[in-house]
């Protein structure tokens, strides 16, 4: 028992008063806190001694399964050795020679790689390296970035700016940074619901970025950013055509496309990034997350290498980019990295997920029928089921299937009334399939 648990409920509001959660109904949760103490492979050991299967893979970001040994080994040698560089006008041997693994994974051994701590900084960083690379090629009016409604992109400035989530956006509007578009999000269930895979419909809509390139001008737009698919926002899946569409307008007209992989990239789909899973270039593609299991926070950015080259012009002596992290490539994380990359390709983790995926669609569909279901969509290892919301009451419905869920022993994900699953690439088909069987059990037994 720890601390929290022994506590008499009437004290849990002193216990957990201080930290001021992020992305959660502190209220709600700390009148009935729901506390994790530790996790191993698919499962989290709560504090009330239950064992849930982890279905969301933590926040899509522990594939290969929690505390593996050789991921917490590797940690725990490496702080032995070095438990903190800086890489400012220094290095460490370990984070090169991670660059060069990733950019191989990414099947872009010739690019270069920028790290960060988190997928909201591989995003600030992104879009900072496409208004800095038109500047410094002399085409300095390209500073506009169109991003895409319902798209996540974390919650730095320049995140919320080009993200589309209304409630991430709605009260820094002073804030964000000047010149942002959107296209519009791709969802429409009228014409795509219950698809499996990627949908049929709306490879049209991609033909929006031409409409705002005559508006604006493609002398102003340094870069468009999309997720290849969209996981925060309810997987939302790129119709088909219509990413390979968005990439041959933006060479058209020589924008940048920008990749957000923070979920997408080490595997999510079945290979090694969405690129390749969709079979579409980007020119600067972000990363976090699986990149090292979610053990210590890790995150990067891959840039074409002229992109690179194209900053390399002043004298040698000076920094070509004023741009980092005090924890860029920190010793711990890239030495997850590299034992997360080693267990991947040992253990043929990204084809496990491939294998796990037509499992997966076909049981997730299964649900199609159940109570309070209007959309079920899935691609790679990935899926969401978007429930009718109780009227009046967005998000409540999506609450109360959770929290049957988890008292049967699978912890989902829910954003508003969408319920994402993103098992583990470890997790087996018979653990699949009882992911799904515990979320029919808690839809049936939510009321109407
Ligand atoms: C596509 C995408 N970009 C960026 C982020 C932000 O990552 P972080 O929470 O590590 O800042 C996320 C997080 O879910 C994401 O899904």
């Amino acid at each position: 028992m720890n601390a929290v648990s022994q506590l008499h409920p009437d004290n849990h509001e002193a216990a957990l008063r201080a930290w001021w959660m992020p992305f959660t109904h502190n209220r709600y949760f700390k009148s009935a806190p729901r506390l994790i103490e530790s996790a191993k492979g698919c499962y989290f050991t709560l504090a009330d001694g239950r064992r849930v299967f982890d279905c969301l893979s933590g926040l899509w970001c522990s594939p290969v399964g929690h505390s593996h040994p050789r991921i917490v080994e590797a940690v725990k040698r490496q702080l032995d050795t070095l438990d903190y560089a800086p890489s400012f006008q220094m290095g460490h041997e370990p984070a090169f020679r991670l660059a060069t693994r990733i950019a191989a994974l990414a099947n872009r051994a010739e690019d270069r790689v920028f790290f960060t701590n988190s997928g909201s900084e591989a995003v600030d960083t992104a879009l900072k390296i496409a208004v800095a690379y038109h500047r410094v090629r002399g085409e300095a009016s390209r500073t506009r970035i169109i991003g895409r409604e319902r798209g996540y992109h974390g919650v730095g400035m320049g995140g919320i700016s080009v993200g589309g989530m209304v409630s991430n956006r709605k009260m820094f509007s002073s804030l964000m940074i000047p010149g942002v578009d959107h296209l519009p999000h791709t969802y429409n269930p009228a014409e795509m619901a219950f698809s499996r895979g990627q949908p049929a419909w709306g490879a049209h809509l991609a033909d929006e970025l031409e409409r705002l390139v005559a508006l604006h001008d493609a002398s102003t737009i340094a870069a468009v950013i999309v997720e290849p698919m969209s996981g925060s926002g309810g997987v939302i899946v790129p119709p088909k055509g219509y990413l390979e569409r968005l990439r041959e307008i933006c060479t058209k007209h020589g924008i940048l496309l920008i990749f957000d992989e923070v979920i997408t990239g080490f595997g999510r789909l079945g290979t090694p990034f969405g690129a390749d899973f969709f079979g579409v270039r980007a020119d600067l593609t972000t990363f976090a997350k699986a990149v090292n299991n979610a053990t210590v926070p890790l995150g990067g950015v891959i840039a074409r290498d002229d992109l690179y080259q194209s900053f390399m012009t002043g004298p040698a002596h000076m920094i070509e980019f004023f741009h980092g992290y005090t924890y860029s490539a920190h010793p711990l994380a890239v030495a997850a990295a590299h034992a997360t990359m080693d267990v991947m390709a040992d253990e043929k983790l990204i084809a496990r997920a491939a294998e796990l995926a037509p499992l997966l669609e076909q049981a997730i569909h299964s649900l199609r029928g159940e109570p309070h279901v209007i959309d079920i969509r899935n691609i790679g290892l990935a899926a969401a089921i978007e429930l009718a919301p109780i009227a009046g009451q967005p998000g409540l419905r999506a609450i109360r299937v959770f929290e049957k869920a988890l008292d049967d022993g699978f912890m989902l994900r829910f954003s508003g009334d969408v319920l994402a699953v993103a098992p583990p690439f470890v997790s087996t088909v018979a653990e699949v399939e009882a992911m799904v069987e515990g979320i029919r059990r808690a839809l049936r037994a939510v009321p109407a």
